[in-house]
């Protein structure tokens, strides 16, 4: 016994075979993940790697992967019953583990190329008021899907990090993610979160109010898709001075006949005042439970804006109006979330007290 570990440990150190594996420790990749609803982002500590929707299609009958992100999303709608499209993910959570589970192997499987045989060690995050059920589910997902080691970290913290904001000092910074599942709002101190609240509804909801609003007002039914469009190409938080319009086809709702209408900036702003103000009021629930003087740090160094949703024309002038406190998008809105997470792999030691475990 002590003869045959001996031999394993001199091939460990000493022999070309332990060198290479030596090599290989070396070159283990660090990998961030951001499990969106909408998108799954993968980042090294030097670039994003990839960034594709949250969604697969499955062959039913064998339960095999025929398409993943884009490709998947492209077939959306277009498949036979044999096929089923999917979104594993509801309001930032798993809602389905398998079609996760496969998801994220394909990805990390992508993102290794040749050094597919080491496996990563991955930060990956998650909403911050997730239940231990929920962390639990990524957890075993991620390290299911051929991660080394996996840690987890709150989706606004891994922003704060991503764009650099001193989460480290004994000062308050806050960040408002607002994605296509969920809303997040939360304020940072000595690399902790000091207090947060999670909407869970995002973009997704933006849009079904689109939907709803052109039904009621013209009697016409359009997609989800649509409303999304119609949301990016026109829309707005605010009214704007220059109005713009965009022309989209529905469905008649008594008819059921093919028919076009034409919507304002002007009707999106309206149209998204219902959402919007859930997005306020997570902010302020927010404020309200933050100490006074880490309040007054935020007043001066504003709120920093992330996730598709702060595209939106206009967000930030709405919620600096509301919530009292300057509101800025960042630089980079959708990729700080993974850039912050692979950030945060190296600063484990500092962080573990405050990351959520499983
Ligand atoms: N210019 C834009 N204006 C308004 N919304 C936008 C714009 N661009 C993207 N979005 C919205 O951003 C959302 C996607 O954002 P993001 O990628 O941050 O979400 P996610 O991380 O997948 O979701 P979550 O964090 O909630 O799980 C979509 O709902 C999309 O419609
Ligand atoms: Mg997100």
């Amino acid at each position: 016994m002590t003869c045959l570990s001996g031999i394993i440990g001199y091939l460990l150190t000493e022999s070309r075979y332990g060198k290479a594996i030596q090599r290989m420790a070396m070159f283990s990749k660090d990998l961030g993940i951001d499990l969106g609803t909408m998108f799954t982002r993968l980042a090294d500590s030097s670039q994003v790697l990839a960034q594709q929707p949250t969604i697969v299609a499955i062959e039913t009958a064998e339960q095999k992967m025929v398409a993943v992100g884009q490709e998947a999303l492209d077939m959306y709608g277009r498949v036979p019953e044999s096929i089923e499209v999917a979104r594993p993910l509801k309001n930032g959570v798993i809602a389905d583990y398998e079609i996760t589970e496969t998801l994220l192997s394909y990805l990390i499987r992508q993102v290794s190329g040749s050094m597919r045989l080491i496996r990563p060690r991955v930060m990956i995050s998650v909403p911050n008021g997730v239940t231990s059920v929920e962390r639990r589910a990524v957890y075993e997902a991620v390290l299911e899907a051929g991660s080394r080691e996996a840690y987890l970290i709150q989706q606004p913290l891994a922003a704060a990090l991503g764009v650099d904001l001193p989460i480290g000092s004994p000062s308050g910074n806050m960040v408002i993610c607002l994605g296509g599942g969920c809303v997040e709002a939360a304020v940072m101190a000595m690399y902790g979160v000091v207090s947060a609240e999670t909407l869970r509804s995002g973009g997704l909801d933006f849009d079904e109010a689109i939907v709803n609003y052109v039904r009621r007002k013209y009697g016409v039914v359009i997609g989800q898709t649509t409303a999304e469009q119609l949301k990016t190409r026109i829309g707005a938080a605010v009214p704007q001075d220059t109005e713009n319009s965009m022309e989209v086809q529905g469905q008649d709702q008594v008819t059921g006949l093919p028919r076009p209408v034409t919507l304002t900036t002007g009707e999106i702003v309206e149209a998204l005042q219902d959402p919007l103000k859930s997005v306020i009021e997570t902010g302020r629930r927010v404020l309200e439970k933050t100490p006074p003087e880490l309040v007054a740090d935020i007043i001066d160094r504003g709120v920093a804006l992330c996730g598709g949703g702060a595209l939106l024309r206009g967000v930030d002038k709405l919620l600096t109006k509301s919530l009292g406190i300057p509101a800025y998008l960042v630089d980079t809105p959708l990729t700080c979330v993974v850039e912050g997470a692979v950030k945060a792999l190296p600063m484990y030691p500092i962080l573990k007290r405050t990351l959520p475990q499983v």
